[in-house]
């Protein structure tokens, strides 16, 4: 099972079924925050969306194909980050990340990445991590570049976000790069 310590206070931990309640309240309950750039937010109407989310994320960590877990904080879950599937020939992956309103400007999100970037390349030996971030998403942007990523380039009209497309930075990181 996945967990890792991050402070005293802080860990993340695997998403389990049981911890369906505190991902539908935490998503619903920062939904006006998170909509904008996570546009699935809106298709969380009830627990069972989020236990069929938590689900997935057993079934890919099962396939060895990533994971999506909680960013636990002082006893709360906080937020989730993930692996959003492994490419194993290629040995890359990219992350993604969320954090409740409440819990934002405290550095999780940042030591959330930090972590799943060493588990990255010293747990499943990969080669090259990636983070992709919409143009107009600063605070999500500070993340890859406060962690020493390489921007890449701009995938011009990658997402369609409700009524128009917005581009996506590309940052990397590849292992030879990892401290
Ligand atoms: C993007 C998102 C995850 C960033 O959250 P965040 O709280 O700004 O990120 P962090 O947890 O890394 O915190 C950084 C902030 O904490 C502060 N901080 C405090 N202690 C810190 C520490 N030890 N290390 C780093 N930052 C620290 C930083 O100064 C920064 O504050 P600032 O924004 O006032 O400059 C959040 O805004 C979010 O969930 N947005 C909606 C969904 C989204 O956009 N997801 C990403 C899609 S690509």
């Amino acid at each position: 099972m996945f967990t890792c310590n991050l402070t005293d206070e802080t860990e993340l931990r695997l998403l389990e079924i049981r911890h369906a309640e505190a991902l539908y309240l935490l998503t619903t309950s920062s939904s006006a925050h998170l909509r904008e750039w996570l546009p699935w937010v809106d298709h969380i109407n009830h627990v069972a969306d989020s236990r069929a989310f938590i689900e997935s994320g057993l079934k890919q960590f099962t396939h060895q194909d990533g994971f999506h877990a909680g960013i636990w904080h002082r006893g709360q879950l906080a937020g989730v980050i993930g692996l959003h599937g492994i490419h194993w020939g290629n040995r890359s992956t990219s992350i993604g990340y969320w954090i409740g309103d409440r819990f934002e400007g405290k550095g999780l999100v940042t030591m959330a990445t930090k972590a799943l970037v060493h588990h990255c390349f010293d747990e499943l030996n990969l080669e090259r991590v990636e983070i992709r971030v919409a143009t107009g998403n600063p605070r999500s942007q500070a993340i890859p570049k406060r962690l020493g990523f390489t921007e890449e380039g701009i995938l011009r009209h990658a997402e369609y976000l409700y009524d128009h497309y917005v581009d996506h930075i590309v940052y990397s990181k590849l292992a030879d790069e990892h401290q």
